[in-house]
């Protein structure tokens, strides 16, 4: 009785729990684990040891100790360490993980009770049925399904067999007929399976599948969970496969899983083909960690499914190159665009060439061929630089701007610092067209356009006390924003050196905004050339004159004199660069005397210093309404810029 007061809970709230709280993470917040081949290991919390037998198997979700045998999964882990009971330990990682946690009532229960066995019975309806295909294709009735496979698809007995490949009879209801009445299984429970369907008139029931190769679907450990079948005819459609059931999910669900999580987490990558063949013939050619889609887009869901069993997170998507695979990849991407931009998977795309698919292709090619095919697959954001440049003319104006535009667009989805700069510099030298001197421009041109959504400004930076300050080594500015400096004054210098009819524009943007350049190499240019400009001389020759003495700066601003014709070109083409790269100046500068007034007014005593405090005060709010109003000037003509 005294088991009414503790909640059950709902088992989708146990399973959700169980996704979202990875052991390694459970784990390590209590023991600091080195990461060891596949597994990661530390002293085990157990029992007092010296050196680490404690083995944690991300592939696995589970634990063991060497030592003292403990393990267990996640659950088990925090019991045994806290000494909690289940139900307080799936509340914490609720808790935690913001699963909404259901429990369920008596009536729930029985219901549970009751879909519980349903599932068992559904399962073990359709191992019956499987059998009975596969059987079926033994038969002289099917001799042209298992011809089909043998010569057709060149597949082997040994594969046939490992995929449990069958056939489903030409007549309305064998099926129906073995299962219902020599079998004696519930006609609802074969319908709930998928498997027949009720006649629309005159009462009883028709096989949903008939004169087909049945492809059986099975779930991670192996149960089959539904099928697909593939005409032999010109019947459409090519491939029916079973309706959604208590057991298939089509989106949650990868064909070939349970043979391929062996393969993925020995070789630390996942293979994804569109079609059942693919994975099929990958497999017998010894690719044993393949999977197939069953055709629609990759959900998230299926992605971690097979993401568990990697733990370099590398997913290799093999779409057919035609047009339709190719938006198939880009669908299929469009779901895991941000696991990739957050560097949590690390995909790659690999297109066929000629447009065949991966079983079209091994019937000609070596399994060795294969590999090296997947080993050259282009990282995702490799591929996408590909498709927006591939028929483009870059020497076009209108096609090098439409894809500059695209580019800008991709880079701006980086979120990982490193990635970003990597990729901004590929593209600037793809933009350059094998101009060597172009590249440093286009670059600079390519970090002022992606600025504003960098994450560079919401970042803790150490605060700095002289903002101000003349002192320019160690830099006080932290790398990024330096980098966005450098790039943005670069920008700006280049343009009015090269050129005249925009300096006009740019010392009224440095006016306006009281704006002076902040790295000190571009700070004695500018001086340098405000001297000069007044004499009305020829600008750059005369600075180059000038800086013959200062060997040593001159190697950090000497970039900024040469530029070529399609360089000069492409300045022009943006004049709102300048206004973009005074926005980006000021932005770095207004931050930095936000950052100084409010640590002021911070270390300030109200009770003892009143005055003092407010000025801080005001100091820092007025900054910070200019930084809001900067923000949308900046985003304004950047996307002016687009
Ligand atoms: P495809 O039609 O692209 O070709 O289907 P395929 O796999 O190369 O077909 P074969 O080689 O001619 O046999 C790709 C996948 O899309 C799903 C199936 O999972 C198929 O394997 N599909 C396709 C369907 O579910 N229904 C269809 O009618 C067609
Ligand atoms: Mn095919």
């Amino acid at each position: 009785m005294t088991n009414m007061h503790i909640p059950r809970l709902h088992p989708d709230t146990i399973e959700e729990i169980k996704q979202r709280a990875d052991i390694v993470d459970v784990v390590s917040e209590h023991v600091v684990l080195r990461k060891r081949g596949k597994d990661f290991v530390g002293l085990c919390p157990f029992h007092n040891e010296k050196s680490p037998s404690f083995t944690v198997s991300q592939g696995k979700q589970m634990y063991y100790c060497f030592g003292c045998q403990a393990s267990g999964n996640a659950f088990k882990f925090l019991m045994d360490l806290g000494k909690q009971s289940f139900i307080e330990v799936v509340l914490d990682l609720a808790r935690r993980y913001q699963v909404s946690v259901q429990t369920l009532e008596p009536e729930q229960r029985q219901e549970l009770q009751r879909q519980m066995s349903l599932r068992e019975q559904l399962y073990e309806v359709l191992a019956a049925t499987a059998n009975f295909y596969q059987h079926a294709l033994r038969q002289t009735q099917a001799q042209k399904a298992l011809q089909y496979l043998l010569s057709q698809r060149q597949l082997k007995e040994e594969t046939i067999g490992q995929f449990g490949l069958g056939y489903a009879p030409a007549g309305w209801e064998t099926l129906y007929r073995y299962l219902v009445e020599n079998k004696h299984y519930p006609v609802q429970l074969v319908e709930k399976a998928g498997l027949i369907k009720p006649r629309k008139e005159g009462g009883g029931y028709y096989d949903v599948f008939r004169d087909r190769l049945m492809i059986p679907i099975r779930d991670i450990q192996g149960r089959v969970i539904a099928f697909g079948g593939r005409t032999l005819t010109e019947e459409q459609p090519k491939y029916l496969n079973s309706p959604e059931t208590e057991l298939f999910n089509k989106g949650k669900t990868l064909f070939a899983i349970d043979l391929a999580k062996a393969g993925i987490a020995q070789l630390d990558q996942a293979v994804v083909v569109e079609g059942y063949f693919d994975a099929i013939a990958l497999h017998a050619a010894g690719i044993n960690n393949a999977v197939a889609s069953l055709g629609t887009a990759l959900s998230l869901e299926q992605v971690r499914l097979v993401l568990r069993y990697t733990d370099s997170k590398q997913l290799v998507l093999n779409f057919d190159a035609d047009k339709a695979g190719t938006n198939a990849a880009e669908r299929a991407i469009g779901e895991i665009a941000d696991l990739a931009y957050k560097g949590e998977v690390q995909l790659k795309i690999l297109n066929i060439p000629d447009g065949k698919d991966a079983d079209e292709y091994l019937h000609s090619h070596s399994t060795a061929e294969y590999q090296e095919l997947l080993k050259n697959a282009p990282l995702w954001l490799d591929w996408q630089i590909q498709q927006v440049t591939q028929d483009r003319d870059l020497k076009q104006a209108t096609d090098f701007q439409q894809v500059t535009q695209q580019i800008v667009k991709l880079l701006k989805n980086i979120t990982n610092n490193d990635t970003r700069n990597y990729y901004v510099g590929r593209c600037a030298e793809i933009l350059s067209l094998g101009d060597t001197n172009l590249i440093s421009l286009r670059a600079e041109n390519l970090l002022t356009q992606i600025a504003p959504t960098t994450a560079a400004y919401s970042q803790p930076v150490s605060t700095q006390r002289q903002w101000g300050s003349k002192k320019t080594s160690p830099s006080p500015i932290p790398n990024i924003e330096r980098s966005l400096l450098e790039h943005a004054e670069a920008l700006l210098l280049r343009i009015y050196l090269h050129c005249p009819e925009q300096r006009p524009a740019i010392i009224h943007e440095l006016e306006e905004r009281n704006l002076d350049f902040s790295l000190s190499h571009h700070r004695s240019l500018w001086r340098q050339i405000v001297e000069l400009t007044n004499g009305q001389v020829n600008l750059i020759s005369s600075l180059q004159d000038r800086y013959l003495e200062l060997a040593e700066e001159i190697e950090l601003i000497s970039h900024l004199f040469h530029l070529n014709e399609t360089g000069k070109k492409e300045i022009l083409r943006t004049p709102q660069v300048v206004q973009a790269a005074t926005a980006c100046m000021e932005r770095v500068l207004r931050e930095k005397r936000y950052r100084y007034f409010l640590e002021l007014w911070q270390e300030t005593d109200p009770e003892t210093e009143p005055e003092k405090w407010r000025s801080y005060y005001q100091a820092f709010y007025t900054e910070k309404i200019k930084l809001q109003e900067l923000d949308r000037q900046r985003q304004f003509s950047i996307t002016d810029l687009l």
